[in-house]
């Protein structure tokens, strides 16, 4: 309520990429000392028993974690966990280190309580954040999301984009817990490139070359025609590597936004937040009923409170993840929302999450 009431509106009055950056510095450098660290969690910290889960092999103390796109070059693990996330995902990591698109490339709608992004995949690539996170030990499990450079020369390229996944991976293979190959970022020219299902099946049967032994998640748009949604699942079946899907990314579809003509004009990106809740809700469902539950579902888009982040388990995800929820209701949300799970779960007499994923696919 604090921070809605008096910090917000200090924080929205300054250009978002800024607060972003200055996020960012902050958190790392909170994140370096113990003192910084213990205060921050004595008012963020939330432990309960019936939030942890176990997914391949990896323990999470809770299923709530930080989205890719907020960490991009991952600066943030140290304090994360502090601020009471269950796990992060880093990136999106491209082979070749991204530009991004021109400033300014992102955007607050609060009337939808939204964000348009349009970063177009910035980020310091692979082999420099590499360098900064190998060899060391995390608080909480770590995933990689990896993307293809939104670079002239390899981005219209399919084969050139293959090769930058490859080489973002083979950097990036021995650092943290799980991957996440992104193939839905809607900010690049190419609009599409790798949600192709043929490009699709041609960058897993590349990727299929190496023994990945660690799990492995697609990411997924929210706005997939059926038919298409439905090949990629088909192809993922056939490369075992395949842990499960990430759903889901930002949509272009700005249809239904209550944000005016006016206030959308100058505005260039894709919409995350509110506006893509109740796609990434179905789609969730979808894809558990589709796999009968046997591809593992981690549950990203519009998720503000605990109730959104119980929807999306009951629909099937295991995990969730957010950015934007953080942005209008604070930090102290990813508490907030695991308080909330377990009071949820203990209504439904559920012992843990585990027994509460996709009860009502
Ligand atoms: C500022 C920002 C940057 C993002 N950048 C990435 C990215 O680099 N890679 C990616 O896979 N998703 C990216 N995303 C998408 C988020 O991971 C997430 O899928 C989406 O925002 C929906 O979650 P939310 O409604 O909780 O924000 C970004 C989102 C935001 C808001």
């Amino acid at each position: 309520m604090c921070y809605e009431k008096f910090v917000r509106p200090i924080l929205f009055k300054i250009d978002p990429e800024r607060i972003h950056d200055i996020a960012l510095f902050w958190g790392g450098v909170f994140g370096k000392f113990w003192l910084t660290r213990k205060v921050i969690r004595s008012l963020y910290y939330y432990k309960n028993e019936k939030l942890n889960i176990s997914i391949n092999g990896i323990n999470f103390d809770n299923p709530v974690g930080l989205a890719a796109g907020f960490d991009k070059n991952a600066v943030l693990m140290n304090v994360l966990p502090d601020l009471g996330f269950g796990f992060e995902e880093v990136g999106s990591i491209t082979g070749e280190k991204c530009e991004g698109n021109a400033k300014p490339r992102i955007f607050r709608l609060p009337k939808d309580q939204a964000l348009a992004v349009n970063y177009g995949l910035c980020n310091l690539g692979a082999e420099t954040i590499s360098k900064r996170l190998s060899n060391r030990k995390f608080r909480f499990p770590l995933g990689i999301n990896i993307a293809r450079a939104n670079n002239e020369d390899i981005v219209m390229d399919v084969d050139k984009g293959i090769e930058d996944y490859i080489k973002a991976y083979n950097f990036m293979k021995d650092i943290g817990d799980f991957i996440v190959i992104n193939i839905s970022c809607p900010n690049t020219p190419d609009k599409r490139a790798f949600s192709l299902p043929s490009n699709f099946s041609r960058l897993m049967g590349e990727f299929n070359k190496f023994k990945i032994t660690k799990p492995c998640f697609i990411k997924l748009k929210p706005d997939y025609p059926k038919r298409e949604l439905d090949e990629l699942i088909e192809i993922s079946y056939k490369y075992k590597f395949i842990t499960g899907f990430v759903i889901s990314n930002l949509t272009k579809d700005r249809k239904g936004l209550k944000s005016s003509d006016k206030e959308l004009e100058n505005v260039e990106g894709s919409i995350s937040g509110m506006p893509i809740k109740e796609r990434s809700d179905e789609i969730i469902k979808y894809v558990y009923r589709k796999t009968k539950g046997k591809k593992v579902i981690i549950g990203v888009g519009g998720i503000f409170n605990a109730e959104d982040a119980y929807r999306k388990i009951r629909n099937g995800a295991s995990l969730v993840q957010l950015i934007t929820g953080m942005i209008y209701k604070g930090p102290k949300i990813v508490k907030d929302i695991n308080k909330g799970l377990v009071n949820l779960l203990e209504k439904d007499n559920f012992k843990s999450i585990k027994e509460a994923i996709g009860v009502d696919v």
